[in-house]
């Protein structure tokens, strides 16, 4: 199958995997796609929906049913609009990748969710290093129906726009939040842990891992112990953290992170896999299959 011509290559240099940033905006060329783009969609589509049922938060599931998301076809980003500006006044806008931080948050605190407008190869199905379409419309888009989920996102926008003022380590501690949650993120319901991060339901493998797998650790949300936890970019999980609901999430980030950035400048990071005291474990992981390296 041919590259979709104005897809964004990400670099691969001695250094690794380097993306491309891009700051453009672009109208969704929704005519462009082509028969394998939307047999992508729908393989993928129907492929996660059904491991997802009983996986995923009941939200999530429920939110790409109102959204109008099925297997048929890609998605026009102007139709969801529609449904999603009248439920929580969020707008998705179709970027070619990438966006530098600050551009980011910028987006997000004005409520406008960039979702890169290409979907992945084929040969690409099971793992891509970039966020392409799928992962971000399947996997993000949907929590934008939640009130409260909504709210946060833009929340973290406005917080990420000051903590890039603060500096790289106030960055960093927020990145981690964000990937322990909107990404990574499990929640506890009265049926049993459910996945709601978009980096898990994006992909078959980590749906599976992230809540059935004996290997990782399963940990109750605190908000300085992830600010001060390393994370994988390159595996799965060495540690999920679980959130007792949306608004724990929204209670708990509430407060002026500026204080907490600089008691946390003081303070050791700790490994993505290890369990510290005061830990409430849902499970501890075996680690198996971990690498003993790798973390960020
Ligand atoms: N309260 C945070 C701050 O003061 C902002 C924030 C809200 C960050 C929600 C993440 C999520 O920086
Ligand atoms: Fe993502």
């Amino acid at each position: 199958m041919e590259a979709n011509p104005r897809r964004v290559e990400h670099q691969q240099t001695d250094k690794g995997y380097v993306p491309v940033y891009t700051t453009a905006v672009v109208e969704q060329p929704w005519d462009s796609y082509s028969a394998d783009d939307h047999a992508t969609w729908s393989t993928l589509y129907q492929r996660q929906r059904e491991l997802l049922v009983g996986r995923a938060c009941q939200e999530f599931l429920d939110a790409q049913d109102e959204m109008g998301m099925s297997e048929h076809m890609i998605p026009r980003f102007d139709q969801l609009n529609e449904v999603l500006g009248a439920a929580t006044g969020w707008t998705l806008v179709g970027v070619e990748g990438l966006l530098p931080e600050l551009d980011f948050f910028d987006h997000l605190a004005n409520r406008r969710f960039p979702v890169t407008w290409w979907i992945r190869r084929p040969d690409q199905i099971d793992y891509i290093a970039e966020p392409d379409l799928f992962h971000d419309l399947f996997g993000h888009v949907p929590l934008l129906m939640n009130p409260v989920f909504a709210d946060y996102m833009a929340a973290y926008g406005r917080g990420g726009v000051k903590a890039h003022a603060i500096g790289p380590e106030a960055l960093q501690n927020l990145t981690r939040l964000y990937w322990y949650t909107v990404e990574f993120g499990l929640i506890n319901t009265a049926d049993g842990l459910r996945i709601y991060g978009a980096g898990i339901v994006s992909s078959k493998g980590e749906s599976l891992y992230s809540l059935e797998s004996a290997a990782p650790n399963r940990i109750g949300f605190d908000l300085e112990r992830i600010m001060r936890t390393r994370y994988r970019i390159d595996t799965f999980q060495k540690s999920y953290f679980v959130i007792e609901g949306f608004d724990q999430l929204m209670a708990a980030t509430e407060p002026d992170f500026t204080p907490i950035y600089a008691r946390l400048a003081a303070q050791e990071h700790f490994p993505a896999g290890e369990v510290q005291d005061g830990d409430r474990v849902f499970q501890r992981g075996n680690g198996e299959g971990w690498a003993s390296d790798g973390d960020v």
